[in-house]
Parts: structure tokens; C-alpha cells; sequence
């Protein structure tokens, strides 16, 4: 536990990755429709970004609503939408005066034109921020960012012998980003979902059984401390300098 005025002594991930999952079974337990649970996952969003800023977080990818998240009934899916369209418009204001700068991954593609330009317009006003960069995850999918770097590789007819993993790096939505150093899971599932796949190849994860409205910032806080007992050695051995492993 922390009083949450001042940054906790641990090592300090340079970027997080948040699976934000939960919401459904967080309003079944108060007898609420899905869509309730929703609503209290996006409030909650304010919250974890505020403390991510305290705690020197420089990147937070936070992973609103997947390539798969289609599959579900419409009404859900148009309610999420809906209230992703709306949380964009009501904090951007609040997160530019934190300092945060908005980016986006994932397609825009089936998004409505006002929601894509609420993005759009979100990432211009706040484009010059430096205290943390907020990357909202939505309509993301790992598999289908692989997919469109692949695309982009072949058609700038990049030869196959010249493409590296760095040449894979820089053609994925997050090519100006450090790659994830502790990803988070809430609601006590233990798997990917396809987020970050590539990225995530050498992120601590961390699983915490907290529904994400529930998640608050000493859940963080916690998170951030059990990354900092974690031992990372990129392939290398105990001891050794933590290195990224070399590009080949
Ligand atoms: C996460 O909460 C939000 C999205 C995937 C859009 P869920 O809606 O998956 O909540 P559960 O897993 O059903 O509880
Ligand atoms: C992952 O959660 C996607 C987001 C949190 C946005 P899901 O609830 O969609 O994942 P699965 O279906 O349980 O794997
Ligand atoms: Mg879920």
C-alpha cells in the first residue's frame, strides 16, 4: 500500500502495456447490464494514467477493445464505441493539461467518421506533451498489425534479404515506441489475446486477479514493485547486464 502522492523506490518500466479486461464480469457481480461494466472501465482509465504520470511511466498502452472484440453482440459493441467516442471527447482537455501525449494504434477501419476524428483531433492538440505518452489500443489486434506491416514491407519492395527484425519493428503501429518492459492483465486471465505480440517478446507479464474498474492505482503500484523483483536477462545469463538482445 502507498499513499499515492509520491513515486514508489522500485525500477521504474519505461513502458506498460494494460490488458484492461474484466468489465462484464465486474457489472454481472452488481447485477448490471455488460455495458455498466464498461462504463466504469473507461472512468477508470483517468485514474491508472494519472498514476503511470506519478510514477515516472513514460509509456502506457492501455488495450481498450480488440480486433476480435467484433464477434460480440452489436449492441455491445456499438455501446463500447460509443462510450470510447465519448471519454475521447470529455478527458482529452483534463489528460492535455497532465502532460500526456494521446497516440492511437489499431485500424480505424469500421470506426464512424466522428470517432476518428475525436482521435484524430485528441492526437493533434496533444502532440507536443512529454510527461507520458498515453497510447489507447483500439480496434488492435497483434496478428493483424503483422498482417499490415507485412503488406507495407512488400509493396515499398523491400527485398527479402534486407528485412530484419528491426525492419519488422519499424513498420508496426508502435515503430516510435520502446518495446513493452511489464504488460498487466486484470480479471485473473492468464493469456495474451493477441496483444502485442511481437512487442511483448521479452515484457515481464504480471496477472492480477482485480476486475479492471476495480484496478486502482496501489493495484499499480504493486504491479510496478513485482516487476522491479523480476530478474530480466534478455537470453543472457544471471548476473549480466541486462542487454536487448541484438538485431539480426
Ligand atoms: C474488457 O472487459 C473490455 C473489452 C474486452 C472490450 P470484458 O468485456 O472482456 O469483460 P469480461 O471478460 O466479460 O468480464
Ligand atoms: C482482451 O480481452 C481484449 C481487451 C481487454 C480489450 P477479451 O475479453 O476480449 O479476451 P478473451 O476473449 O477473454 O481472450
Ligand atoms: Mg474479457
Amino acid at each position: 500500500m502507498h499513499d499515492g502522492s509520491q513515486p514508489i523506490a522500485t525500477a521504474i518500466p519505461e513502458h506498460v502495456g494494460i490488458i484492461m479486461d474484466g468489465n462484464g464480469r465486474w457489472a454481472r457481480q452488481r447485477g448490471l447490464p455488460r455495458i455498466a461494466g464498461h462504463e466504469a472501465g473507461t472512468e477508470n482509465i483517468r485514474r491508472i494514467t494519472t498514476r503511470a504520470a506519478e510514477l515516472g511511466i513514460g509509456y502506457l498502452t492501455l488495450w481498450a477493445f480488440s480486433t476480435e472484440n467484433w464477434r460480440r453482440p452489436p449492441d455491445e459493441v456499438a455501446g463500447i464505441l460509443s462510450i470510447l467516442a465519448r471519454a475521447i471527447e470529455s478527458e482529452t482537455a483534463e489528460l492535455h493539461r497532465q502532460g500526456a501525449r494521446l497516440q492511437h494504434i489499431g485500424s480505424l477501419e469500421g470506426l464512424s467518421s466522428d470517432l476518428c476524428r475525436s482521435i484524430r483531433d485528441a492526437i493533434e492538440l496533444t502532440h507536443n506533451n512529454d510527461r507520458i505518452t498515453l497510447t489507447l489500443a483500439f480496434n488492435y489486434g497483434g496478428r493483424a498489425e503483422i498482417v499490415s506491416a507485412v503488406r507495407a514491407i512488400v509493396a515499398a519492395g523491400i527485398p527479402a534479404d534486407q528485412i530484419t527484425e528491426e525492419t519488422i519493428s519499424a513498420h508496426l503501429f508502435t515503430t516510435a515506441m520502446p518495446d513493452p518492459d511489464l504488460i498487466v492483465r486484470t480479471s485473473g486471465e492468464f493469456r495474451t489475446s493477441n496483444f502485442l505480440i511481437w512487442q511483448a517478446a521479452y515484457a515481464e507479464y504480471v496477472f492480477s486477479p482485480v476486475l479492471w474498474p476495480d484496478f486502482g492505482p496501489d493495484e499499480l503500484d504493486d504491479a510496478v514493485s513485482e516487476f522491479g523483483r523480476r530478474e530480466r536477462r534478455f537470453g543472457g545469463l544471471m548476473g549480466m547486464a541486462p542487454a536487448q538482445p541484438a538485431q539480426v
